[in-house]
């Protein structure tokens, strides 16, 4: 079991709804996969499903999509709120480390927001097994530098330093190189505006919406909620509508012939 496996069981039934799901990353992998007819896919760590719901929205009948978790909570909720939408869907209980599919079986695989929990080297040699010759792999992610510029880096105290699991551009790149038939084909930085309500960012802190906040003691996380109120209090006049940009970094791989 990996380490935040207890966090992710918790918040499985909430998780859709306290996350925000981007769709910039959807649009561009859609466009990256062309007129490809018919797309065998996965999606690796995929958690309760919000972003399988875009691609099935983005790719309809082209998709045929097996969703891989280790965690069984997020994935009693991904079938509950995926397969009225997408009866075509697969749902695999399985780690990163060891996927279950076939060597050159998959036309892409994708993984949302989940790559700075697996076993890296490993997940990219099974990502390059299992695809085709001329298949893309999507690690859509935030980096550690990301990390440190968004709402949560810059004013809740001790967050970036404590979120060490994220990876920087330089260290996935590094990664990729070391798999010899997969090979880093385009980089993308996405931007998001985001504007909220205080109200709601204390709200998700307080349901710990990131595991991050996990790596916090009970005492610690009430004090350092404390202090974030203040700040954000202090930088911004008006409490309804807190701004700030959050970063992400889209990787694409392509498995070589
Ligand atoms: C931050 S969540 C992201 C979920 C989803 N991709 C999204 O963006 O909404 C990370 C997910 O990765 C899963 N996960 C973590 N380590 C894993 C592993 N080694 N193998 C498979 N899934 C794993 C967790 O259970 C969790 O559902």
């Amino acid at each position: 079991m990996y380490a935040a496996y207890e966090h992710f069981s918790r918040i499985a039934p909430k998780y859709t709804r306290l996350r925000t799901t981007d769709l910039a990353p959807v649009r561009y992998a859609v466009k990256k996969l062309g007129s490809l007819r018919h797309i065998r896919a996965a999606d690796v760590g995929c958690g309760s499903g919000r972003y399988d719901r875009l691609l099935f929205q983005h790719l309809n009948e082209r998709l045929e999509l097996v969703c891989v978790d280790d965690n069984d909570g997020m994935l009693r909720v991904l079938r509950k709120d995926l397969y009225e939408h997408a009866p075509s869907l697969q749902v695999l209980r399985a780690r990163a480390q060891a996927l279950p599919f076939a060597s050159e079986s998959l036309h892409c695989m994708f993984t949302f927001n989940a790559i700075h929990h697996f076993k890296i080297r490993a997940f990219l040699h099974e990502a390059a097994r299992s695809l085709m010759p001329g298949g893309l792999l999507f690690i859509y992610t935030r980096t550690r530098s990301q990390n440190s510029r968004h709402i949560w880096g810059k004013h809740f105290p001790q967050f970036y330093e404590k979120e060490q699991r994220l990876w920087e551009f330089v260290e996935l790149n590094n990664f990729i190189a070391e798999v010899p038939n997969l090979h880093l084909d385009k980089i993308r930085i996405f931007q998001h505006r985001r504007v909220a309500r205080l109200r709601w960012l204390l709200q998700q802190a307080r349901q710990r919406h990131y595991s991050t906040f996990d790596l916090y003691g009970a005492e610690e996380f009430q004090a350092a909620l404390a202090e974030f109120e203040q700040r954000l209090r202090r930088v911004y006049r008006n409490p309804n509508e807190v701004t700030w940009t959050d970063e992400n970094l889209m990787l694409v791989a392509r498995k070589m012939a």
